[in-house]
């Protein structure tokens, strides 16, 4: 697919997908939305996309937000369905995702760019990126899931301080609150989540999938996440991964997993 806000590439199993509007610090307008839908869903139904890294281009931002160009003369209205449509489209989309996705978070990673990185399976961040949601000082909240996932991540409090304040807090802070499980230089950004995305490729694609649906499920109203974990325990026992994990383990062999 040809894209005109984001690049897609594929190489030894990773996707890597990058926002590239660098002139606007990757800010995230309606068309990039729809692309960033696109892009996930064709990877995700890439069997040979194993892993999906998401990350910016430059070396100033990850994504500096949804484009307020675009929604300064909104209406009640207007807005609701803004939320409604980027949560469905890509937030929520990217959360559910069957293979796993790492934000590489390369710089400013502030509103719908902090949502899309909190979205994603998990964060690794390089030493100059700067995180925050400062959507307050525009007279308005999060949107795209920030009030739900920052506290999931953070905790209470400190969701509550960073909402509230506007601020941004740097990848050491970050890393401290758990916001990003890594830190990494600049330059090492990218070949890092291609390290930690090799360690997640030896594994059964089949089995990750399910483990996503199951931990995500501990985040979902009115769902039992424990029933959700037994159910996909028990779908993996009729997979092909599981006969091929059980056997090479017993034949003291690698597994050599079929795939997704
Ligand atoms: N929406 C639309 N455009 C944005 C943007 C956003 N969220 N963030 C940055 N841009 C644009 C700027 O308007 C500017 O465009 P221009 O060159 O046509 O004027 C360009 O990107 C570069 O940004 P600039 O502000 O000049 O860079 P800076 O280094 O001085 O500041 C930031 C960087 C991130 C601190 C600043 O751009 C900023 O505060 N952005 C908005 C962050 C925000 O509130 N996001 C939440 C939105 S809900």
């Amino acid at each position: 697919m040809n894209y005109e806000n984001i690049l897609s590439e594929h190489h030894n199993g990773i996707t890597t997908i990058t926002i590239n509007r660098p002139k606007k610090l990757n800010a995230l307008n309606k068309d990039t939305i729809q692309e960033l839908h696109d892009a996930f869903e064709e990877a995700d139904n890439d069997k040979d996309a194993k892993v999906i890294i998401v990350t910016g281009s430059g070396d100033k931002a990850f994504v500096a937000g949804a484009d307020i160009s675009e929604f300064a003369d909104f209406s009640v209205e207007e807005g609701g369905k803004l939320a409604a449509q980027g949560q469905a489209l890509l937030f929520d989309f990217v959360e559910n995702l069957s293979t796993p996705v790492i934000a590489a978070v390369n710089g400013f990673a502030l509103g719908g760019g902090l949502e899309l990185a909190m979205a994603c399976h998990f964060r690794v961040a390089s030493t100059n990126a700067k995180m925050g949601l400062p959507e307050t000082s525009l007279g308005v909240i999060p949107g795209y899931g920030g009030t739900q996932r920052l506290p999931q991540l953070v905790g209470k409090g400190r969701a509550m301080e960073m909402v509230m304040t506007a601020g941004m807090i740097d990848a050491t802070q970050a890393s401290h609150y758990g916001l990003v499980n890594h830190v990494t230089e600049p330059q090492e950004l990218l070949s890092f989540c291609e390290k930690i995305a090799g360690k997640i490729m030896r594994n059964s694609s089949v089995a990750i999938a399910e483990a996503i649906r199951a931990i995500n499920a501990n985040y979902k109203d009115g769902v039992n996440g424990f029933e959700v974990e037994i159910e996909a325990f028990g779908n993996c026992f009729g997979t092909e991964d599981f006969t091929e994990g059980t056997t090479a383990f017993l034949e003291k062999r690698k597994a050599d997993f079929p795939g997704k």
